[in-house]
């Protein structure tokens, strides 16, 4: 019985991808001479990565080329491998992929062989084939994020929330964090949870993070809903005398700060990233160099009027 419903299910999931597989041909053959791009983010649909393909959508019309944005229905890193793999069937001009963790790197390399080029953004795989990575430098953006804490609070005593445990850049921003936190003895990071960069997720994890600590007085928020979650527990707790850092200035975000609930936004540029990783698959289809390395801008916020 069980068997027979999980041949039903990878039957449908076969399917689909086939049936994928046929529209993508379909669309091709509609496009002529226009390059066929497919980007693969996290999520299909997120505050976040609808800017990323909004931006590579933006490039994609100036420039007389076509955008494919995919990503798993809730964040996966399992189902976001399946994506890249399909897609790479698919025979694209080009492929910009989240290079979330290294067991993407067999699939880059792969897509590289077959010819088509990779450009990495949001997230990096320095060690495959991959010719660019596009987006923040993350590792340094930890650090700074923790510098602005041990500027403003005396003695810390540090709550954190990240995206994820097993995703590279959110380890990077991590062990950016820890770097700096660590050299200092007025700094402790008493507890660090998983949101699966989800706000619900954040919000339950932190409730449950300042029942256990409730001596914690800095929270930080590694990935782009984590401080609205934050916020959403602090809140139910009656706690206002956290001071308040993290990630991504999205509107909602940009609220908090202006209200004094976030007391620092990480600001990245994921609209400028779709574009910028755009870019680079032209420049490279038409034939020139470009850097391995685009780093693109991310500062600390603490006023929104800046
Ligand atoms: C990260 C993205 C992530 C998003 C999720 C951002 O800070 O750069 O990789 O998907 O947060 O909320």
């Amino acid at each position: 019985m069980l068997a027979l419903s999980l041949y039903g299910v990878f039957l449908i999931l076969d399917m689909r991808a086939i049936h994928g597989q046929i529209e993508d041909e379909k669309i091709r053959e509609s496009l002529g001479e226009r390059p066929y791009i497919i980007m693969i983010g996290e999520v299909e649909d997120h505050a976040y990565w609808n800017l990323v393909r909004d931006g590579g959508k933006a490039y994609a019309e100036a420039h007389h080329m076509y955008l494919h944005y995919m990503g798993p229905e809730n964040p996966n890193p399992n189902d976001q491998r399946d994506l890249l793999r399909q897609a790479i069937d698919i025979k694209p001009d080009g492929l910009i992929v989240q290079g979330i963790s290294d067991t993407f790197i067999p699939l880059i390399n792969e897509a590289i062989a077959r010819g088509i080029p990779v450009v990495t953004v949001d997230s990096d795989q320095p060690d495959s084939d991959r010719i660019s990575y596009v987006g923040t430098d993350n590792y340094a953006m930890g650090q700074a994020m923790a510098r602005d804490v041990l500027s403003h609070v005396e003695t810390i005593k540090a709550g954190v929330i990240t995206g994820s445990e097993t995703n590279d850049h959110h380890q990077l921003r991590l062990a950016g964090i820890e770097s700096v936190l660590n050299e200092s003895d007025q700094a402790e990071i008493l507890s660090v949870a998983v949101s699966n960069i989800k706000r619900v997720n954040a919000r339950e994890k932190t409730y449950q993070m300042l029942r256990d600590y409730p001596e914690i007085n800095v929270l930080v928020g590694v990935s782009a809903l984590d401080v609205i979650g934050m916020t959403e527990a602090m809140d139910v707790l009656g706690r206002e005398d956290i001071y308040v850092v993290g990630f991504d200035t999205l509107k909602e975000n940009l609220e908090l700060l202006a209200k004094g609930r976030v007391d620092t936004l990480v600001s990245q540029q994921p609209y400028e990233m779709g574009m910028r990783s755009m870019d680079v698959i032209r420049t490279i289809l038409d034939g020139h160099d470009v850097p391995e390395m685009i780093h693109t801008e991310s500062r600390l916020v603490r006023d929104v009027t800046q």
